[in-house]
C-alpha cells in the first residue's frame, strides 16, 4: 500500500515535470513544498494528475486558453480573470470559488450557471475533491516571494 502510494506520487511527478505546466511545475513537483501547504500532498499530486488529464485541454495555470487561467482561482470571485472573455452566464455568477462552490460547479457546470461555455463534468466525488485540493494548492504567483511578479 505504501509502496503503491509512493509509486503513484512518483508517476505524478514525472507526468507533471514532463507536462504542460510550464513555470508551475517547479512548485508542484516538489513534494516537500506540497506537503507543507496542507499535509495532503499525495491527494494534491493525484489532483494535479487528474487536472492534467481532464482540464489541461482547455485550461492552464498561467495562460488563458479555451477556458481562463487557474492560478489563484481558489478564494477569488467567479469570472474575474481580467483578460478572459467569459460568457454572460459566468459573469452573472456572483460567487467566490471555494471547495463547496467548485464541487457544485465541477459536478455540473451547466446546471450551476445555465448558459456557461463550460460543459465538462467531473462525476466522481473523489476526483472532484482531489482536483479541488490541487487548485487550492496553486496559489497566486504574487503570494510567493521566490517568484518574480507577473507582468
Ligand atoms: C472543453 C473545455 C473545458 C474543459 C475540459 C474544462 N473547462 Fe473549465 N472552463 C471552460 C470554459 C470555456 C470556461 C469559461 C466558462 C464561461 O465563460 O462560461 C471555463 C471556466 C472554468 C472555471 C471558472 C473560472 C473563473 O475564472 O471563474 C473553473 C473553476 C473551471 N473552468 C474549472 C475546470 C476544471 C477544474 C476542469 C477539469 C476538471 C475544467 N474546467 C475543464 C472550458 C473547459
Amino acid at each position: 500500500m505504501r509502496l503503491r502510494t509512493a509509486l503513484l506520487s512518483v508517476t505524478a511527478l514525472i507526468l507533471i515535470q514532463g507536462g504542460a505546466f510550464g513555470q508551475a511545475s517547479s512548485d508542484i513537483a516538489s513534494p516537500g513544498n506540497v506537503k507543507t501547504v496542507s499535509g495532503q500532498g499525495d491527494l494534491i499530486l493525484r489532483g494535479a494528475k487528474l487536472y492534467q488529464r481532464r482540464c489541461a485541454a482547455c485550461h492552464s495555470l498561467d495562460q488563458n486558453r479555451i477556458g481562463p487561467k487557474h492560478r489563484g482561482l481558489y478564494g477569488r470571485a467567479a469570472g474575474s480573470v481580467a483578460d478572459f472573455r467569459y460568457s454572460p452566464a459566468l459573469q452573472r455568477l456572483n460567487i467566490i470559488w471555494t471547495a463547496e462552490t467548485l464541487d457544485i460547479w465541477l459536478k455540473n457546470p451547466t446546471a450551476f450557471a445555465p448558459g456557461t461555455a463550460m460543459g465538462f463534468r467531473v462525476t466522481d466525488p473523489d476526483d472532484r475533491k482531489m482536483i479541488i485540493l490541487y487548485l487550492k494548492s496553486v496559489t497566486d504567483a504574487t503570494d510567493r516571494p521566490d517568484q518574480p511578479p507577473p507582468h
